[in-house]
């Protein structure tokens, strides 16, 4: 059976970073039409730089790498060096890439790969905020029948917020572009806060990755020995959740992963609540049912999916 074909769009950030790299792992499965960059856990001048550089990591440096929107569509950007560091990609030192930026902007790109490839056909698979996306969609409606499938790392129900009380940081960030792609009808599945929280690190997890004994694997284990300690001081727990890469292991093995369709809908008024995922679980308010909302993992399998493909690079 043919790869199939994705695009992936996303803020690096170090669990974005094992995300690509897992994708990059697996080329029988996954054909990576493009990264696009857009602005998130740091400014997009470092989510572009970071991507090329985790493509020259996974030995991908023919990867057309994109870079996207500076800011969401209305808000003020917000940022997450707290937790991913001053780089986004802090933890290991880092060589700045050598491979091309692409001069066409990432909204472009999406709009032009999805007028160009047969319906349903191509998986968006957004790990960040989502402006790039949004974006298209605003500009060019047209894309939005021919989407095969969005799968996004992004909201939170059960498991609260991350970055306000009430929103997970994706969907804070920009919660107007949330909105467009939630209500356009394109298919949804989503990985919340509820499921990613369930796949946390632990040391033996690490250190599984560490004796690859390969440089990708170095990074890995380096990156989350850095990413993990912001959960880790702020929950109390032994580890860290890996979101991003969760998107493409729904790609990979969706069988490691349980949910239901459900109507959920985006916070776009109230400061209190601004980009909160109102998700529609119990199904009392009888409204579309518009997103696959993912809520249980299998978190070895998980684990021993993501050794075994990083081992590959
Ligand atoms: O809330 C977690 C999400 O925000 C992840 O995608 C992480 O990389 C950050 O972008
Ligand atoms: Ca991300």
């Amino acid at each position: 059976m043919a790869p199939r074909k994705i695009i992936i769009d996303t803020d690096p950030g170090q669990d974005d970073a094992v995300a690509i790299l897992l994708a990059q792992a697996s080329p029988e499965e996954l054909e990576v039409l493009g990264i696009c960059a857009v602005a998130g856990n740091v400014p997009l001048p470092l989510t572009q730089k970071n991507a090329r550089i985790v493509c020259e990591l996974a030995g991908k440096p023919e990867t057309k790498v994109f870079s996207g929107c500076e800011r969401p569509m209305f808000r003020k950007l917000v940022t997450a060096e707290h937790v991913h560091g001053k780089t986004g990609l802090d933890g290991p030192v880092m060589k700045d890439p050598t491979m091309p930026l692409q001069e066409q902007h990432a909204v472009d790109f999406i709009i032009e790969t999805l007028r160009r490839e047969p319906a349903n056909t191509v998986t968006l698979c957004t790990l960040g905020p989502l402006t790039n996306v949004g974006t298209a969609m605003h500009v060019a409606p047209d894309i939005i029948p021919k989407i095969r499938e969005i799968v996004m790392m992004g909201g939170a129900y059960f498991e609260v917020g991350n970055i306000t009380p009430a929103a997970e940081f994706n969907i804070y960030v920009d919660p107007h572009a949330a909105n467009i792609v939630f209500k356009s009808g394109a298919p949804l599945t989503v990985m919340p806060l509820d499921v990613t929280h369930k796949a946390l690190t632990t040391p033996e997890r690490v250190e599984a990755f560490r004796n690859l004994g390969t440089e990708p694997g170095r990074m890995v284990a380096e990156w989350t020995d850095f990413f993990e300690r912001f959960d880790m001081d702020k929950y109390g727990s032994q580890g860290a959740p890996l979101h991003d890469p969760c998107v493409i292991a729904w790609l990979l093995k969706p069988d490691l992963f349980s949910g239901r369709k459900i109507n959920v809908e985006i916070e776009t008024q109230s400061e209190l609540t601004m980009g909160m995922t109102v998700a529609d679980w119990w199904n009392v308010m009888d409204r579309p049912e518009n997103a696959t909302f993912i809520r249980d993992i299998d978190a070895d399998g998980f684990y021993a999916l993501l050794l075994d493909r990083i081992g590959r690079l």
